[in-house]
């Protein structure tokens, strides 16, 4: 267990090295079992995180704004259309200036490919309190590891070797952040995972994000393949991982990459599929899901399913990321 996690940034799981994560994953273990019990964990008693939305959200807002209040501390749900972003204060002011306030700013900036994680990395450098990323472009690090923690639940700690299929599925609400599938298939190999990835070919992922992810599985001893199939893809997995993202040259065009996904509309998860499945294998998603495109109600809604664990650990290791980076070293905290 690492214990000088304190004013660290949490951008990318990349930039924690495994046994950070895997602390990450015994504290939110340990506050899950804790908030089952009704065990006050006042970890952050008058502290104050800011949180920076420039795109929608329902999980994240609230995982971590409830977090923040269980945890004894506050959280400023903004958006930068109530801030003086919009009139195009700088990424450094900002950071300067939230961090004397509180003790840590969270951002979600993912719909931009090439601006999100830039911005919070700008940020990070100059404010003088960490910088958690609930979502850029290129990776979703809140989410990741709450699935990660979600897997161990499901199969036990070690899930070297467990088969896991990351694939597209269509969606006609919106092109989807790629930031999900990307932050699982650089999480999931460095654990050792067999990941599969499967994608019509228009829907590559950033080709940086590949590139680690195949050196991640070579490192663990795991496996990453890419496949333009998604039955393949479910051929034998123990976690199916179906989402839909969107096109990275063609965020800023919608009705072009709208017109695109319309060919794919059979990439969708249904019995048909998961039957191809292996017999003990669980459906995820981060949530919010298309349903009847991305998915039938049958599997979302059926006993393969753990959807909602899934969303619920986003509480838990929410907290546990705020506790270890915002909180205090040793002793009891103040109004213990
Ligand atoms: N999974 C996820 O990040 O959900 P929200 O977009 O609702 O936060």
């Amino acid at each position: 267990m690492i214990t000088t996690l304190r004013g660290r940034d949490y951008i990318a799981t990349a930039d924690w090295s495994r046994e950070e994560l895997d602390t990450l994953l015994d504290v939110a273990h340990d506050l899950k079992r804790k908030f089952a019990l009704g065990e006050p964990t006042r970890l952050l008693p008058d502290k104050t995180l800011f949180m920076i939305f420039f795109d929608k959200s329902t999980r994240t807002r609230n995982a971590f704004e409830a977090g923040m209040t269980q945890l004894g501390g506050h959280a400023h749900d903004l958006t930068p259309d109530v801030m003086q972003i919009s009139h195009g204060e700088s990424a450094k002011d900002t950071g300067i200036i939230l961090s004397r306030y509180g003790h840590g700013l969270a951002i979600r900036h993912d719909l931009e490919p090439g601006a999100g994680e830039s911005y919070m990395r700008e940020v990070a450098r100059f404010a003088d309190a960490p910088v958690i990323n609930l979502q850029s472009d290129i990776d979703h690090p809140t989410q990741t590891i709450a699935d990660l923690m979600t897997i161990r639940e499901k199969f036990g700690q070690n899930t070297k070797g467990l088969k896991i299929a990351v694939s597209w599925a269509y969606a006609p609400s919106y092109a989807k952040p790629m930031s999900v599938p990307q932050g699982l298939i650089s999480l999931m190999t460095r654990f050792g995972l067999d990941v599969t990835l499967a994608h019509p070919p228009e829907y590559t992922l950033m080709q940086n994000v590949v590139d680690e992810a195949r050196h991640n599985a070579e490192e663990s001893g795991g496996k990453f393949t890419v496949v333009n199939d998604m039955d393949a893809a479910f051929e034998g997995a123990d976690i199916v991982y179906p989402k839909s993202w969107g096109i990275e040259e063609l965020f800023s065009r919608p009705e072009e990459a709208l017109a695109i996904s319309a060919r794919y509309k059979d990439w969708i998860a249904d019995e048909r599929r998961m039957k191809l499945a292996g017999k003990q294998a669980i459906y995820m998603h981060c949530l919010p899901a298309d349903r009847g495109y991305e998915v039938t109600d049958e599997v979302i809604d059926g006993p393969r399913s753990v959807v909602y664990d899934e969303a619920e650990n986003r509480l838990h290791t929410g907290k546990a990321i705020m506790a270890l980076t915002m909180g205090g070293k040793g002793g009891a905290p103040p109004d213990a």
